[in-house]
C-alpha cells in the first residue's frame, strides 16, 4: 500500500512513523514533510517526502492519482478546514479525515458552541459577537476574568485571557478591529472563564462509532511553571493520571457519542479524528474546543502506545466499520519534551545545525523532527519555532519522563530551548 500524510510537524512524523510499523505498508510520502521524515529508514519500506504545500490541494490531489497513493492522510487543520478532503473525494481517492462541513468543528468556534449548546453537550456559558459595538457593551456587565476567542483559526493563538475591564477591551480591539488574526476575528466568541486541569482525549469516529485514544497533556505556555506566552505545545505526557474513570464514564455519556451524533444530525458526518480539549472543573468535565486532527505534540505521545496498526483503523473510518475494531493502548507511558528555538514563539533565529540523533532507537526513544530542513551541505538544520519533540517511553510517567529528559541531552544545537518541568504535575496525582 502506498500513502501520503500531508503536514510538516512533530504529529506527521509520529503518524508516519505509526504507519511504517504496518506491514501492509510498502511506501510511505509525506507532502511536504520535513528533514526527520525525509531521512527515515525503515527495512524493506520506501519513505520521503515531495515538495508540495499543504494548501496546494490540486497538485496533491494529483500527485495521489499520478502515483497511485492508496490512502491519504491529512494531519494538519488548514487543509482540513479548507475542503482537501472534498477535493481528494471528488476526484475518487480514498482520504482520512473530516470533509469541509464537518471540520469546521474546529474552523469556527461559533460553531462549535451553538453545536454544544444545541445538544446539551457541557462547555463553558459564552455569546457570540460579529458587532464590536455590541461586544464591547457586553463587557461592561460581564464577570472576570473572561475568555476571548477568534471564531476562526489562528495558529492557536485567538484566545486571550482577560483579567481586567481595560484588558478585555483592548482585547476586543484586537481581534476584531485592528484584525490581528484576520478574518477569524470577524467573529469573536465571550466566553466564561473556567479553571480546573486540561486534559487532551483524542478518538477515532467513522461518523456513527466512536473509540477514544489514550488520554494526554500538554503544556501550551513557553515557559516553566505556565508562564509566558501560549506556543503551539511545548511538551506532553500520556496518560494523563488525571482522567480517572469517573471521569471517562462522564464523557462517555456526555461528551463524545454525543457530539458525533449530534455532528450527524446536522447532516455533517465526522470522520477522521476529533479531539477533544477537556477541562477538569469542579462541576465535572467541560469541553474547552474541538479539534479536527491529532494533536501536536500529543500525537507524539499517544501513537507511540497504540497497539493497533494504524493504517486499518484509519481505513476502518474511511469505510464506516469502525465497531469491528478495539483500539488497544499499551500499559506504559510516554513523555514528550519539544526542543524549541529560543525566542519561540515571537521570533527566533533558524538554520543551525542539529547533532545526536544517533542513540534514538525508535523504540523507547523517539526524535521526531517538527522545524527542520537539510541545507546545501546536507547537514539538518533548526527551521521553525518547534524544532525536535523528544519523546521517551516507560514503565509508568516517572520513568519516561526521566528518559525523555535524558534524552533531551544528547541533541546538540545553538539556540536549544526547552523547559524543565513537562510531566511535573505527575507528581500530584
Ligand atoms: P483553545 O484554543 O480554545 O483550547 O484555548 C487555548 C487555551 O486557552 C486552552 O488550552 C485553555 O488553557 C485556555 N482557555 C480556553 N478557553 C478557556 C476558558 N473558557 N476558561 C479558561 N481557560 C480557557
Ligand atoms: N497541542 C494542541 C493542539 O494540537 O492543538
Amino acid at each position: 500500500m502506498k500513502i501520503l500524510v500531508v503536514g510538516s510537524g512533530g504529529r506527521e512524523h509520529a503518524i508516519v512513523t505509526a504507519a511504517a510499523k504496518s506491514p501492509r505498508v510498502t511506501e510511505i510520502i509525506c507532502a511536504p514533510g520535513n528533514a526527520g521524515i525525509d531521512s527515515m529508514e525503515v527495512p524493506g519500506k520506501k519513505i520521503g517526502t515531495v515538495k508540495i504545500g499543504a494548501m496546494e490541494f490540486d497538485k496533491l490531489v494529483d500527485y495521489a492519482k499520478d502515483n497511485g497513493v492508496d490512502l491519504t492522510i491529512i494531519g494538519m487543520d488548514d487543509p482540513l478546514v479548507g475542503g482537501v478532503v472534498d477535493a481528494f473525494e471528488a476526484a475518487g481517492l480514498r482520504v482520512f479525515g473530516p470533509r469541509k462541513n464537518a471540520a469546521i468543528l474546529e474552523g469556527s468556534k461559533s460553531f462549535s458552541k451553538d453545536l454544544m449548546k444545541k445538544y446539551g453537550i457541557p462547555t463553558a456559558a459564552y455569546e457570540v459577537f460579529t458587532d464590536a459595538g455590541a461586544a464591547y457593551d457586553y463587557l461592561e456587565s460581564a464577570k472576570l476574568p473572561i475568555v476571548l476567542k477568534a471564531d476562526g483559526l489562528a495558529l492557536g493563538k485567538g484566545v486571550l485571557i482577560c483579567n481586567t475591564l481595560d484588558e478585555a477591551r483592548a482585547g476586543v480591539k484586537t481581534i476584531m478591529e485592528d484584525k490581528k488574526f484576520g478574518d477569524a476575528g470577524s467573529t469573536l466568541v465571550i466566553e466564561e472563564f473556567m479553571t480546573g486541569r486540561e486534559v487532551s482525549v483524542l478518538s477515532f469516529t467513522d461518523g456513527e462509532t466512536i473509540q477514544i485514544m489514550s488520554s494526554a497533556q500538554d503544556h501550551k505556555r513557553a515557559g516553566d511553571g505556565d508562564t509566558g506566552l501560549n506556543t503551539g505545545g511545548m511538551g506532553t505526557f500520556s496518560p494523563s493520571p488525571f482522567y480517572t474513570d469517573e471521569v471517562d464514564a462522564f464523557c462517555r455519556a456526555n461528551i463524545y457519542q454525543k457530539t458525533v451524533d449530534a455532528m450527524k444530525s446536522e447532516g455533517r458526518p465526522f470522520k477522521g479524528v476529533i479531539f477533544f480539549g477537556l477541562m477538569l472543573t469542579e462541576d465535572g468535565p467541560r469541553v474547552l474546543e474541538y479539534n479536527a486532527r491529532f494533536g501536536d505534540p500529543e500525537a507524539q505521545v499517544v501513537l507511540p502506545r497504540m497497539k493497533n496498526d494504524i493504517i486499518e483503523v484509519m481505513e476502518a473510518c474511511v469505510d464506516g466499520r469502525l465497531s469491528d475494531l478495539k483500539l488497544e493502548f499499551e500499559d506504559n507511558a510516554a513523555v514528550c519534551v519539544v526542543l524549541a528555538s529560543d525566542g519561540y514563539p515571537v521570533s527566533y533565529e533558524k538554520g543551525y545545525p542539529i547533532t545526536g540523533f544517533e542513540k534514538f532507537d525508535g523504540r523507547e526513544y523517539f526524535c521526531f523532527h517538527a522545524g527542520t530542513a537539510k541545507n546545501d551541505k546536507g547537514e539538518i538544520v533548526t527551521n521553525g519555532g518547534r524544532v525536535l519533540g523528544i519523546t521517551a517511553l516507560g514503565d509508568d510517567l516517572t520513568e519516561a519522563r526521566k528518559k525523555a529528559y535524558e534524552a533531551t541531552e544528547w541533541i546538540s544545537f545553538d539556540n536549544k530551548y526547552m523547559r524543565h518541568d513537562i510531566g511535573k504535575a505527575i507528581d500530584e496525582a
